[in-house]
């Protein structure tokens, strides 16, 4: 592997917080960005009409963002056309080519900063941290399958072996993927489905979440700027219908999705039932992703991770955390100081440097919080319920006591920690029931016997496992992320393996 790792490679600096000029300079700069954005489908020869869907702030309805115009599903076969088109040339432009275009768009994409914080913030609600840490997410995107592609595809491979022949492997891209979004990293996820098919020598035609369309619409001028041809890069804002008609067309060639594991299996019945050839799906969906700590563990450190990895980015992470597992011993004291900390969190505009949680991204997604919630509350064990402003879709932190975790089924995509107690002989039965949840995406363990880390390591297949530390944040590169079972198909974005899928290989075998 050493060739695929890359030592010398770097990822993109981010903002010091604490030194009042940098801080500064990226408040005036957010400042100065807020000129309202009209999207509309991006699509040679196509000419927007219709009606216009205003998009306005999570955090503050009063700020209308800007403007979209939806595709319609029927768009998806002009769509289609020309993204085969784009296909012929993009696939055949040597691998430095495309590469360079990526590149160019990271540049672009580090000098727009405040531009895209700015959105981040108004169309996603996203703090500064979170915002500042997905724009660097994203350019490191760009650069990583940029240089991947170029290791991995960039001259054929000469095989060894016994038949007199010169055999040469190589790989080349599919076709035409569609890239379909999630809303809670719209810059970030989108940005790395797309450089990945497009690293690979694919055309895409990209569906965004219907919340987020307006980053989604930007980053696509970026890399249209930056040398990407129209009809290799198609952007197509839409409802889930216009995903369903995308999966269900027949000369789809793959699809990257990112959302929940329902949408997933919808996407890959669609893909069974299609005409054409059979296609690959690379999924990355949900996670019931657990933490486990026992009486060893750090008490505030404990506090600091679990407050982070369940309520930053108002938990609307996938890797977010749901249920913490601690040792009954300490679980009272514990408890209380995660609280403590709770209490702690400014929650509203997330343009303030000092907001450590924003908004819920719809009323949709919040009435789910709230009704949860009330579901709860019957059983009482709910433990502490935070206070949110009342405009915008905001939600305060939860903390909500269970007898076991089987009594949550599914993922509640928010700021609510489910906390279980366990006793120290019954380590076995916790990694049993995370287990038995089918989901497998992050988990994090706090403790100081290393035989218990092992424990866990080696009965769990989830994929991204943190000792001692928060869940979240994972950086591309050099903490390749996705998960197993209910969590996702593999391989993991951000690791070496992650461009094979969206290619294929050849081997060419010459008689000299
Ligand atoms: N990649 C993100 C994280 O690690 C989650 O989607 O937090």
């Amino acid at each position: 592997l050493p060739s695929e790792i890359y030592p010398d490679r770097r990822n993109s600096a981010g903002v010091e917080f604490g030194d009042r000029s940098e801080l500064t300079a990226l408040l005036e700069g957010i400042g100065r960005a807020g000129s309202a954005v009209a999207a509309a489908p991006l699509l040679p020869g196509y000419k927007p009409f219709g009606e216009e869907t205003a998009v306005l702030s999570p955090a503050d309805p009063s700020d209308q963002v800007g403007a979209v115009r939806f595709a319609d599903p029927q768009l998806v076969k002009q769509a289609m056309k020309a993204a085969r088109k784009g296909f012929a040339s993009w696939s055949r432009l040597p691998v430095e080519k495309r590469a360079e275009a990526l590149e160019k768009a990271a540049d672009a994409l580090g000098t727009s900063r405040d531009r895209m914080m700015n959105l981040l913030a108004r169309e996603a609600g996203k703090t500064l941290d979170d915002g500042i840490a997905e724009i660097r997410e994203a350019v490191d995107f760009c650069r990583y399958y940029a240089n991947q592609s170029q290791r991995q595809f960039g001259k054929p491979t000469v095989m060894p072996g016994p038949t007199g022949e010169e055999n040469r492997y190589g790989w080349r891209g599919r076709g035409v993927f569609a890239c379909i979004s999630p809303w809670n990293f719209p810059l970030a996820i989108f940005t790395g489905q797309v450089t990945a098919a497009l690293a690979a020598g694919n055309a895409v035609i990209a569906k965004p979440a219907e919340q987020t369309p307006l980053i989604a619409y930007e980053m696509v001028r970026i890399l249209h700027e930056a040398g990407v041809p129209e009809d290799a890069l198609i952007y197509l804002p839409g409802a889930g219908d216009v995903g369903a008609a995308l999966t269900a067309h027949p000369e789809i060639d793959g699809v990257a999705f990112t959302g929940s594991t329902e949408t997933a299996r919808a996407i890959n019945r669609s893909l069974a039932a299609k005409d054409g050839p059979i296609v690959p799906l690379i999924a990355e969906t949900g996670g019931l992703n657990a933490m486990i700590v026992d009486a060893t563990a750090l008490p505030e450190q404990v506090a600091d991770d679990v407050v982070m990895s369940a309520f930053r980015s108002a938990g609307q992470r996938c890797s977010a955390l749901r249920i913490l597992f601690v040792q009954d011993d300490v679980a009272d004291s514990m408890i209380a100081m995660i609280e403590g900390a709770a209490r702690e969190l400014s929650i509203g505009d997330p343009k303030i440097a000092s907001t450590d949680m924003g908004p819920i991204i719809d009323e949709t997604q919040r009435r789910m919080l709230a009704e949860h919630v009330a579901a709860m509350e019957i059983s009482q064990s709910v433990r502490y319920a935070g206070e949110a402003p009342e405009r915008g879709t905001f939600f305060a932190p939860h903390i909500i006591e269970l007898d076991k975790a089987s009594a949550l089924k599914e993922e509640v995509f928010g700021p609510i920690l489910h906390v279980v107690r366990w006793k120290s002989k019954d380590l076995e039965k916790v990694l049993k029931e995370i287990a038995s949840t089918g989901y497998g995406l992050t988990l994090g363990v706090h403790t100081r016997i290393e035989a218990t880390v092992g424990k866990v390591v080696s009965a769990l297949d989830t994929g991204n496992i943190y000792v001692n530390r928060n869940t979240i944040g994972a950086v591309v590169g050099t903490q390749p992320f996705g998960g197993s079972g209910l969590s996702g198909t593999g391989f993991k974005a951000g690791g070496p393996h992650y461009l094979s899928r969206f290619a294929q290989e050849q081997v060419v075998s010459i008689n000299t």
